[in-house]
């Protein structure tokens, strides 16, 4: 089975239980400061999850671009990917455990869908601790189902709770769904679970229940959802019997241009295998970052720093293989190539990718070069590679940590990564206070444009609410360097007149020359002064508001200008209908 063949059949699967099907959110979460990419499709769900309702219902589906970096140490074997695409389904506040696990009971082994032996699968519920009971519930569910008893497996919560996505948040006790390879037990305790490879996650079902606070305490939702997540690239190399999930439709094509390109005929080494998967996988991850609407580049802070790592990894990696050509814009096209009809942004965003992997590619391996000579002269004159030289590698010669931990344990040599690490956070601090300013929100760029036009979706925000009322809430928003794209809920398209208004207004409040304020405060405090976004700032113990004069307050990670007059000229460029009740403004900005 092919993957676009698995994602259709699981969208029409749910389609047909009446579940809307949602697009995939960005990688880049919108609101969520505590993570830097989007890991899970829960995750751009969770207000929902919490009890917002989503404009498409209670029911929905989808297939999310996803990123964990958590294991980023790991690629290179055959089992371990950065980036994944996952399948979920989501009942807010709609059906429950049974038809859940009915309904994913029915996709697995109907041949009408998968048609997996039901006598292959396996179960696991969560065993319960002090906090929380023992799920027999769904182990009864199993078992009527016709799971008998002794393939029904009760794990602890490091097994069988899932969530939060990030520090605090929806989360719930799962069940998940296992494949049984065909291997022998890898000893008597061998069970779904152990990473020998005998049994293979297929599926989770998490019953999310409830909300862990700030406090780290679990408070029992209003409502009961459901939240599940089937991984593709994991499912098609099982459904396909691969001992590698390199060997699936959407991956092999990359992993042989990269064979090609280092002229690798025989069977590869293990040493190259696992420079030919990193480089397979990182570009897959880079393409996707730097294919997101939200244009993040690579650079040394945050996402565009994982950005930067992945990049400059995969050129390391070729240098290992000995690839000799600019290979980086060859691999990213085939990855636009496998994916565009499904994502349609890669190929939208392709001059963008192609420009930003080439820039950083020419960069680098000039860099490389030189940094690996002055790698190998520290060595020679001091036997050692200390902190203070990682150090001097990352700031000179632009090597991430890793690809200097990489080398040095090649050469046998154990990192002082403690020190390397102080000094970094020294090297920051000292250029922190050098900016002016300290931008720390999930913006895709602290760019002044980007500053500007965010201050300005402030503005829009307001204005909106005095034209068109208070129904009018944030829903999203997305701001690049050209614009800004606001989501807000509103019942109807508005009127040319109603636009006018919303532009004058800002405009209007530029030419005020209103200075923005920030206040750090709790969040209840911030509720009491009138802020806006007072949504998922509850779950954090302090906010910081911004407030341009008594005109706007919101609760906001920043950056923003300091003064109105500093946006310009404010323009509303298009409106459009995405939903029931959803509306969306783009709008620029002009000097
Ligand atoms: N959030 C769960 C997971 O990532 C189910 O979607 O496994």
């Amino acid at each position: 089975m092919k993957s676009n063949e698995l994602r259709s059949l699981y969208l029409k699967f749910f389609e047909e239980k009446d579940h809307a099907i949602i697009p995939s959110a960005s990688l880049l979460p919108e609101n969520d400061p505590t993570v830097l990419f989007t890991t899970a499709g829960m995750h751009p769900l969770q207000i929902y999850l919490l009890g917002e309702p989503h404009p498409a219902g209670k029911r929905l589906v989808n297939s999310q671009k996803c990123i964990r970096t958590g294991d980023i140490d790991e690629v290179g074997d055959p089992s371990h990917l950065t980036f994944f695409e996952m399948l979920g389904n989501w009942s807010l506040g709609d059906y429950f455990k049974e038809e859940a696990i009915n309904m994913s009971w029915e996709f697995l082994t109907d041949p009408k869908w998968l048609g997996l032996d039901p006598n292959r699968i396996s179960v696991t519920v969560f065993a319960g601790d002090e906090e929380i009971h023992p799920d027999y519930e769904t182990a009864e569910i199993w078992n009527k189902i016709g799971i008998p008893k002794e393939r029904i497996f009760f794990l602890p919560r490091s097994d069988n709770w899932w969530g939060p996505a990030g520090e605090t948040g929806p989360c719930g006790p799962d069940t998940e769904m296992f494949y049984d390879t065909g291997k022998p037990l890898c000893s008597k305790n061998c069970k779904p679970g152990c990473s020998c490879g005998k049994y293979f996650e297929i599926w989770n079902d998490v019953f999310m229940t409830y909300n862990k606070t700030v406090e780290g305490n679990y408070e029992k939702l209003k409502q009961h959802n459901v939240d599940t997540g089937m991984g593709i690239e994991r499912t098609i190399a099982v459904l396909n019997g691969f001992d590698s999930v390199y060997k699936i439709d959407t991956i092999e094509p990359i992993v042989n241009q990269v064979k090609k390109l280092a002229k690798i005929k025989n069977e590869p080494s293990d040493e190259e295998y696992k420079a030919i998967y990193i480089i397979s996988d990182h570009i897959r991850a880079s393409t996707f970052i730097l294919g997101d609407d939200k244009n993040l580049i690579p650079s040394n802070l945050g996402q565009g720093y994982v950005l930067r790592r992945l990049i400059r990894r995969i050129i390391r990696q070729g240098n290992i293989l000995n690839i000799k050509q600019k290979f980086l814009p060859i691999l990213a096209q085939i990855v636009i190539h496998l994916y565009k009809e499904t994502y349609p942004e890669l190929e939208q965003n392709k001059d963008f990718i192609i420009n930003n992997l080439t820039t950083e590619e020419d960069k680098f391996t000039v860099a490389l070069k030189r940094g690996l000579r002055k790698f190998n002269k520290i060595l020679v004159e001091k036997g050692i590679i200390t902190g203070e030289d990682a150090f001097l590698l990352f700031t000179s010669f632009g090597f991430p940590l890793e690809i200097t931990s990489e080398l040095a344990t090649e050469k046998g040599i154990i990192l002082d990564l403690e020190t390397f690490r102080k000094e970094f956070e020294h090297h920051r601090e000292l250029s922190r206070k050098a900016t002016a300013g300290t931008f720390q929100s999930g913006l895709a760029d602290h760019s002044t444009r980007t500053t500007r036009l965010h201050t300005a979706t402030h503005l829009l925000q307001q204005a909106l609410r005095n034209v068109l009322g208070n129904h009018v809430e944030q829903k999203g928003s997305n701001i690049t360097t050209e614009r800004t794209r606001f989501d807000f809920s509103h019942p109807v398209k508005l009127t040319e007149s109603e636009l006018k208004q919303v532009e004058d207004l800002v405009n209007q409040k530029i030419k005020e020359k209103i200075p923005v304020t920030k206040e750090i405060m709790t969040p209840q405090e911030a509720l009491k002064k009138g802020a806006l976004g007072f949504f998922e700032a509850q779950y954090q113990s302090k906010v910081s508001v911004y407030s341009v004069g008594e005109f706007s307050k919101e609760i906001c990670t920043g950056p923003h200008v300091e003064n109105t007059q500093e946006i310009g000229k404010f323009i509303i460029q298009k409106q459009q209908n995405i939903g029931v009740g959803l509306m969306r403004i783009r709008a620029t900005i002009e000097d």
